[in-house]
């Protein structure tokens, strides 16, 4: 799968990215990661992206013409091909789960990260498919909102994680949150693993495991549990 993001800030994105899972699955070509820097693409002699925005107002806007220039020297828009792209927006639709298993579906993404206090609203109209925001808060930049996607739909990319069904069996699966977990040693400072699983009793274990990630979604996300109700009760 190929990501490429569209940003000012290059180097945060491959520094942040040849790290750990991601960067693994980077060197074994399970996914790439192609930051494209907006302002080469400035016709400006100081290179300069961002102007005043025409009837006033606060702070500066990213122009259109670096932005959709950028967009077109992607490879596969030049091809011809319409990868879809997202723009990381506090107004956007709140990022979840579900969105990150239908976005891993796609074979390239392109991510338009803003700054400065926003973009020509012309770029957003020519080149945008899907406005996304990762929670109720702002950020200076779309970088680490698209990092933060690129994390979670590349782990759902078949290899990338080392474990293949440690994906499925998680928090968020089936709205419930994941079971504790507990390794050596089996009492540290006073605190015991809880005996059931030490019994080696497969059935026990994993009705206790159910019955943890139950008790644990109803005290902490009460909204999940509702979710999680309506769907056994369905079944
Ligand atoms: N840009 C600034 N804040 C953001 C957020 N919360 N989500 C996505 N993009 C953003």
């Amino acid at each position: 799968m190929k990501f490429n993001v569209l940003t000012l800030f290059p180097e945060m994105i491959n520094n942040a990215m040849s790290e750990s899972i991601i960067g693994r699955a980077i060197t074994n070509e399970l996914i790439s990661v192609n930051a494209i820097n907006i302002r080469d693409f400035s016709k400006n002699k100081h290179m300069k992206v961002d102007d005043y925005p025409y009837g006033g107002g606060a702070g500066m806007l990213m122009q259109v013409q670096p932005v959709v220039d950028a967009y077109n020297s992607i490879e596969s828009v030049k091809n011809g091909k319409k990868p879809r792209v997202i723009y990381l927006t506090p107004w956007g639709n709140t990022f979840n789960q579900d969105m990150a298993k239908e976005f891993a579906k796609e074979d390239e993404l392109v991510f338009l990260c803003g700054h400065y206090e926003g973009i020509d609203e012309r770029a957003l109209d020519m080149i945008v498919t899907d406005f996304v925001s990762i929670g109720d808060y702002v950020l200076t930049g779309g970088e680490l909102p698209a990092m933060v996607m690129i994390d979670a739909i590349s782990r759902l990319v078949g290899g990338v994680l080392n474990n293949e069904t440690s994906a499925e069996f998680e928090s968020f699966n089936n709205n419930l949150l994941e079971h504790p977990q507990y390794s050596r040693p089996e009492e540290y400072d006073g605190l015991k693993v809880p005996q059931v699983l030490l019994s080696g009793h497969h059935g026990n274990i994993e009705k206790w495991r159910l019955e943890q990630s139950v008790e644990r979604t109803k005290k902490y996300r009460p909204d999940l549990y509702e979710k999680y109700l309506k769907n056994t009760c369905n079944k």
